[in-house]
């Protein structure tokens, strides 16, 4: 699994950091709401238990899943709910939590369908960040870092549904999608 990253972008060190930083943050803007967290899976599961242990206040957990991508680097754009919440979402402020923003076509997609449901608020952390590939109109409110346009996986990113279980944040060969 190791042989196959080309270079070690953010170390398992530095993912935690990510994760107490972003939680006090959240922590002081949520006190007194009623926060909803919501895991967009697959690729949050590792950020949305790290960053959830830090937060500081009462919450709900639930998750949902779309999917676009196939075993493919690029966004399909075509977006599909697989999986949708299973919560009332009505008087709740979500947090919307993403493994990376990239086009954002899915979290923007995703944002509008939730936004419909009568939420209190809507807003998005994100543990990885790729400004220069954005085509949607969606901001992230908490953003863990900027990452350069190249293909990463581990902590929860795949490429075709492996690598998730890789600790920290690599960029892939291009040998291995490129064959
Ligand atoms: P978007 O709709 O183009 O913003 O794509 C969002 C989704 O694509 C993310 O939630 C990831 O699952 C996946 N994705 C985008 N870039 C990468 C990457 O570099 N590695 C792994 N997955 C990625
Ligand atoms: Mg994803």
């Amino acid at each position: 699994m190791h042989q196959d990253v080309e270079k070690i972008l953010v170390t398992e060190e530095e993912l935690n950091k990510i994760a107490h930083r972003l939680a006090k943050q959240i922590t002081e803007d949520f006190a007194g709401k009623k926060l909803l967290i919501i895991g967009v899976l697959k690729g949050s599961i590792y950020f949305l238990t790290d960053l959830s242990r830090y937060i500081d206040l009462p919450c709900n957990i639930d998750f949902i899943q779309a999917s676009s991508y196939g075993a493919s680097t690029v966004s399909s754009g075509e977006i599909k709910i697989v999986k949708d919440t299973y919560e009332d979402l009505t008087g709740f402020d979500v947090l919307l939590v993403e493994d990376i923003l990239d086009t954002g076509k899915t979290l923007k997609y995703i944002h509008d369908m939730l936004s419909k449901r009568n939420p209190e608020s809507i807003s998005v952390v994100t543990l990885l960040d790729k400004p220069a590939r954005r085509v949607a109109d969606i901001k992230a409110d908490y953003v863990g870092v900027d990452v350069p346009d190249a293909f990463v996986v581990g902590y929860g990113l795949d490429y075709d549904q492996l690598y998730r279980n890789l600790p920290y944040i690599g960029v892939l060969k291009k040998s291995i999608y490129e064959k």
